[in-house]
């Protein structure tokens, strides 16, 4: 049984507890949370750990409010750090950097920050203004004060994911960007922090979303047209679902694939269930 993550919670402790395991010749790995952990996280900690059984792997829990809008959930947002470690000791975590809101931000917010730039403004980010410029400019301060050879980030994030590995190499921060695919409940529910929101009926309802890029996949061969009329037409027959944003688009790029597009896609949709707001992909060739 591995032992007990330690916990740190002031930049100069996980500096020092990073600089102490580089000495030892380790390599440094870098999970970055917002908390409340579920199996997708601790699927981060298992993939690093198989990857470099020596790694000396950090896992950040922050709710960072920057990536927060107005009206949005940073209050009641689920903390959950007892039940966090308990968790991060099964997989074998070495560190959990858990900063107060005042340790990152100490004047009371970042008046410079990582500009997520067009990208940053569609989908999610059309969605949720500001959302990614704040998620950005987190993890370039998590990456600086870390200092990490790998850090990992997950597809059911596939938009934050594609936004951190371009400020990656924009930006020459010197950490290889590790994919963690999305894990899924038995029934098909992308796992979310979110999820523990939905009532029993919601989340039946919730399974329209991973059905419907089933639906979605189904129709690769026909063009991305037929994709979106497949994603929509299960959404639209689900009443408990109020769909947000649904959109095929190049993986590379990040923008809508246009009809004829032959390639990798990342099929995405987002949508209302009750007063929660799930996103969820899946990635296939069009054509
Ligand atoms: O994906 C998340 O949990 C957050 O956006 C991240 C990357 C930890 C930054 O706050």
């Amino acid at each position: 049984m591995p032992s007990a993550p330690v916990v740190l919670e002031t930049i100069a402790a996980v500096r020092g507890a990073v600089a102490a395991a580089r000495a030892a010749g380790r390599t440094i790995a870098l999970v970055p949370t917002m908390g409340a952990l579920h199996d997708g996280h601790l699927a981060h900690v298992t993939r690093v750990r198989a990857a470099d059984p020596g790694a000396f792997v950090v896992v950040s829990v922050f709710v960072n409010p920057l990536q927060f809008g107005a009206g949005e959930d940073f209050e009641r947002y689920p903390r959950t750090l007892d039940d966090d470690a308990a968790k991060l000791a099964t997989v074998g975590a070495d560190a959990i950097f858990a900063p107060s809101v005042a340790e990152m931000y100490p004047d009371g917010g970042a008046l410079v920050r990582v500009s997520a730039g067009a990208v940053g403004g569609t989908f999610e980010g059309a969605a949720r203004p500001g959302h990614f410029d704040g998620a950005l400019t987190v993890v370039a301060k998590l990456l600086h004060i870390v200092g990490p050879d790998v850090a990992t980030f997950g597809r059911k994030d596939a938009q934050q994911l594609w936004l951190v590995s371009r400020m990656v190499r924009d930006l020459d921060f010197p950490v290889r960007i590790e994919e963690i695919e999305i894990v899924r409940e038995p029934d098909g529910l992308a796992m979310s922090s979110r999820n523990r929101y939905l009532s029993t009926t919601e989340r039946a309802a919730a399974l329209a979303l991973s059905r419907s890029l089933a639906a979605a996949e189904a129709q690769a061969g026909a063009g991305a047209g037929a994709v979106l009329a497949a994603t929509q037409a299960v959404l639209a027959a689900e009443p408990g679902v109020e769909p947000g944003y649904v959109a095929v688009v190049d993986a590379s790029t990040f923008t809508p694939a246009p009809e004829g597009f032959r390639g990798p896609v990342i099929a995405l949709v987002a949508a209302r269930v009750g007063a929660t707001r799930l996103i969820d992909n899946a990635r296939f060739r069009l054509g």
